[in-house]
């Protein structure tokens, strides 16, 4: 079986600067993979060449085998390749009902006037409903996104890519900016993503990426420090060095 993502020697400079440096990184079917690193290391701009927001200097991006590299972002997106979107200001005024149907009928090609026809949309009324529902938003769908809590905006985030039904979702700092309190429905939903979709999670928050993942990588100044497993990973002196902040033998 194809690796659910693979990486070839992605390179990606922003004139002098390497962003991203030879790296060649594979996602498992399945895999629920986190991404490390200290700020700046490169983990967004990788998100950003996996998913076309930018082009790489160099290298290739395989998924289920097939190269995308010259794919555009929503060629990649059809494709089953999925990332958290920001909530922009178009999304702030529309209801999670809205918004998750606009991602449910892009997929489905039925155009973006859904909710004009939902008499005859029922089959996607009911996939809205399931989606906002396993994200927590069951109560929320008919209020104006920024009115939600900041976490249930955030979860909204993962509904709309869910809803494009990936094979591969990455999720860029899914609890960023999230008061406690509510982090962990985000963390509840992250773990109940289903076991078919291979997850590629950023994240700084330690506990998160332990409880979650069963590989880890850690990019540093754009290159692949180190991949492992979360053991061999969490013992690593080098990368406690680096990353964690500690002594190299502690
Ligand atoms: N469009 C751009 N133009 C120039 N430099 C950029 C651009 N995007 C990112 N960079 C630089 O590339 C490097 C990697 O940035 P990136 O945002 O990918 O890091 P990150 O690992 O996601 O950091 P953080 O943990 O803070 O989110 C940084 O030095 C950043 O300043
Ligand atoms: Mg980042």
């Amino acid at each position: 079986m194809a690796p659910a993502l693979r990486t070839i020697g992605l390179h990606k400079n922003f004139g002098g600067l390497v962003a991203t440096a030879d790296v060649s990184l594979t996602l498992e079917p399945g895999a629920r993979h986190a991404l490390i690193g200290p700020n700046g290391a490169g983990k967004t701009t990788f998100v950003n060449l996996l998913t076309g927001v930018l082009t790489p200097s160099a290298g290739r991006i395989l998924l289920e085998g097939a190269d995308i590299t010259g794919e555009s972002a929503h060629r990649r997106v059809r494709r089953g390749l999925a990332r958290t979107f920001q909530i922009n200001q178009l999304f702030r005024d529309l209801t999670p009902l809205e918004t998750i149907g606009l991602a449910v009928s892009e997929r489905q090609g039925t155009g973006r006037d859904w909710w004009r026809r939902v008499g005859t949309k029922g089959a996607v009324i009911g996939e809205i409903v399931a989606i906002a529902e396993r994200f927590g938003l069951g109560d929320a769908l008919e209020e104006r996104t920024a009115t939600l809590p900041y976490g249930k905006q955030r979860l909204l985030e993962i509904a709309i890519a869910f809803a494009c039904r990936p094979r591969v979702l990455l999720l860029d700092e899914p609890a960023a900016g999230v008061p406690e309190a509510e982090r962990h429905e985000i963390l509840a939903a992250v773990a109940a993503l289903p076991r078919d979709v291979a997850v590629l999670l950023i994240e700084h928050d330690m506990d998160l990426v332990f409880s979650f993942a069963d590989r880890i990588s850690v990019l540093v100044n754009g290159a692949l420090f180190r991949d492992g497993t979360v053991e061999e990973i969490a013992r690593d002196p080098a990368v406690r060095a680096v990353y964690l902040g500690e002594e190299a033998d502690a």
